[in-house]
């Protein structure tokens, strides 16, 4: 019989999980045993540090339900789901607009809009402005009837599920690009918030005195068929969180000017957004979102 050791313990876990029938799910559980048990073996992991792991774990599935995704903003906080998406981006053969956090904020079926409409609904102080630009393939031509969902926090950095019944939505629409692939749309300018930090979570992010704060940003989903649906965000210029963002996602490439003088701006005397959206054929059938809307997820046998 094999002696378990802290170092033959590895081996045995692997080989007992030898006779899993698909090639991915064993590559994926092999290589985690694999970095997990290195991990353990690496800082001399206790039975008490063990423990509190389980409890942080535990709790962060206990903070989860159909409005919050407690173990997505994990994976936010410790970097992985940018890694996640930057992996996405990789993979492409074309170059098109980079891929940001979806958030734990995005819903499905969010209202239908026209374009030009509003997606403000409640009363708000915020700094009205316009949305333009194009939806673009990798030459740079316009992609009729694209989707363009977007959502975003308000002027004070809340989205509509921390403020009113979560059930109602604002600041949130669907448009589709006219026949050139031109879309635009009003909306407030939004403010930079911190993260959720009532979970475990926020206590993970002050035992390591990170400042939790987002950049303020405007969220989008674009797709079209035959491309690779974009789930992506802009970041406005200026925000004092733009280059420590506690969550990863805001990039260079996606930081956006609010001109207050732009002639080519669509809606007159307002200030303007402006920014072109690339998309890449799709290869395969593959999402970009890395997050979901959490009712989905808790959603039974989903
Ligand atoms: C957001 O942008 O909505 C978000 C992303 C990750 C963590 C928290 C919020
Ligand atoms: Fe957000």
């Amino acid at each position: 019989m094999r002696a378990i050791d802290h170092n033959t313990i590895t081996d045995a876990t692997i080989d007992q999980m030898a006779t899993t029938p698909n090639p991915r799910l064993k590559q994926i559980m092999e290589s985690l045993v694999h970095h997990l048990h290195n991990w353990g073996r690496e800082i001399d992991i206790t039975p008490e540090e063990w423990l509190e792991g389980i409890k942080f774990l535990t709790a962060v599935g206990h903070k989860s339900d159909q409005y919050r995704q407690e173990f997505i903003l994990l994976s936010d906080t410790l970097g992985f789901s940018s890694l996640v998406n930057t992996l996405y981006d990789r993979r492409s053969n074309e170059k098109g607009t980079q891929t940001s956090l979806l958030g734990p904020f995005y819903r499905q079926d969010s209202p239908k809009m026209e374009l030009g409409a509003t997606i403000v609904t409640k009363p708000s102080k915020g700094m009205e402005v316009v949305l333009y630009g194009k939806v673009v393939d990798a030459a740079g031509k316009g992609i009729p009837n694209a989707s363009v969902e977007i959502w975003q926090p308000d002027e004070t950095g809340n989205y509509d599920l921390q403020l009113h019944d979560p059930s109602e939505m604002d600041l949130r629409g669907h448009f589709h690009a006219n026949a050139e692939g031109k879309y635009w749309m009003r909306t407030v300018a939004p403010l930079g918030y911190m993260i959720p930090m009532d979970g475990p979570v926020g206590d993970m992010i002050r035992a390591q005195k990170r400042h939790g704060f987002r950049p303020a940003h405007i969220h989008f989903l674009v797709g079209a068929p035959g491309y690779r649906e974009l789930a992506t965000a802009l970041y406005l210029s200026g925000d004092e969180h733009i280059e420590t963002d506690t969550v990863f996602g805001s990039a260079g490439s996606l930081v956006v000017d609010v001109n207050h003088n732009d002639p080519n701006a669509p809606i007159k005397n307002l200030p303007a957004i402006h920014f072109d959206f690339q998309l890449v054929k799709a290869a395969a059938a593959e999402s970009g979102r890395v997050g979901a809307d959490p009712s989905q997820i808790t959603k039974a046998g989903a």
